[in-house]
């Protein structure tokens, strides 16, 4: 079953509500007329509104870079579902290798956002990957394997088919230094397998699984052709609407 490929481009703590009104006026026209690619972009929660509102009756989504597991209460400076929900945004980042280092974010915090989120129909991208320590050891499709594990416990076979996982090597993330095709595609479908152990094969073919780490306009061709990569999740090149866009038509 050919799965849709997804793209996505994760702003971090950048942009301004009026950087990204430059941003996204510049990038809408650019994508206009991709079809067969979902286009996601995820703001920092203060433009959310905004690009929610721009992108709409565009071929565009919007994804937050991260969702709480409550529906409301005293949880300061997290955000609830029904509250993304509202804005109409349709994706969740969920557990980023940054949230997990510098804001104490566990396996288990990540399990239960990411179930939140897709009870609250928001789809979950959740994002695992191993550092350089732990690649440099040898384990690292163990150590991810852990990861998504933690990430799905209790989710149905039929609800695992709807997640995204983006496969984030820490090592590669702001470095300049991407993966290698053949270094994605090892742990992408890696954790295609684990999600058929842990779940059956309609779930397994029906996840779509993307890699992160420095991809830019020139990588994203390679990484696509890869049978279980199915998207990207983009940092510092989907900053700028040309290079995004590139990324967006990898197909040419
Ligand atoms: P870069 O593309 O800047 O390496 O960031 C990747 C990333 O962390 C996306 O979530």
């Amino acid at each position: 079953m050919p799965r849709r490929p997804i793209i996505a481009g994760n702003w971090k703590m950048n942009k301004t509500v009026a950087e990204a009104k430059e941003l996204v006026n510049e990038f809408i026209p650019l994508v206009n007329g991709v079809g067969d690619v979902d286009i996601v972009l995820c703001p920092p929660a203060t433009a959310l509104q905004f690009v929610t509102s721009a992108v709409k009756d565009t071929n565009i989504d919007v994804g937050s870079q991260n969702v709480h597991w409550e529906d409301s209460g005293a949880f300061t400076g997290e955000i609830a579902p029904p509250m993304l929900k509202e804005l109409g945004v349709k994706y969740a980042i969920i557990g980023h290798s940054e949230r997990r280092e510098y804001f104490g974010e566990t396996d288990e915090g990540v399990n239960k956002r990411a179930r939140a989120a897709l009870k609250a129909d928001i789809i979950p991208i959740i994002c695992v990957g191993e550092s350089l320590e732990t690649r440099e050891k040898g384990d690292y499709l163990g150590f991810v394997a852990g990861q998504v594990k933690a990430a799905l416990n209790g989710f149905s076979n039929e609800e695992i088919g709807k997640l995204v996982i983006a496969y984030e090597p820490i090592w590669a993330i702001g470095t300049g230094k991407t993966a290698t095709f053949e270094q994605a595609e090892e742990v992408c479908a890696h954790i295609r397998k684990i999600v058929a152990d842990i779940a059956d094969k309609s779930a397994a073919d029906a996840i779509r699984i993307q890699y992160g780490g420095s991809v830019k306009p020139a990588t994203i061709a390679g990484l696509m052709e890869k049978e279980n990569v199915d998207g990207a999740l983009v940092g510092g090149a989907a900053l700028k609407a040309n290079d995004f866009s590139q990324i967006v038509k990898f197909k040419g």
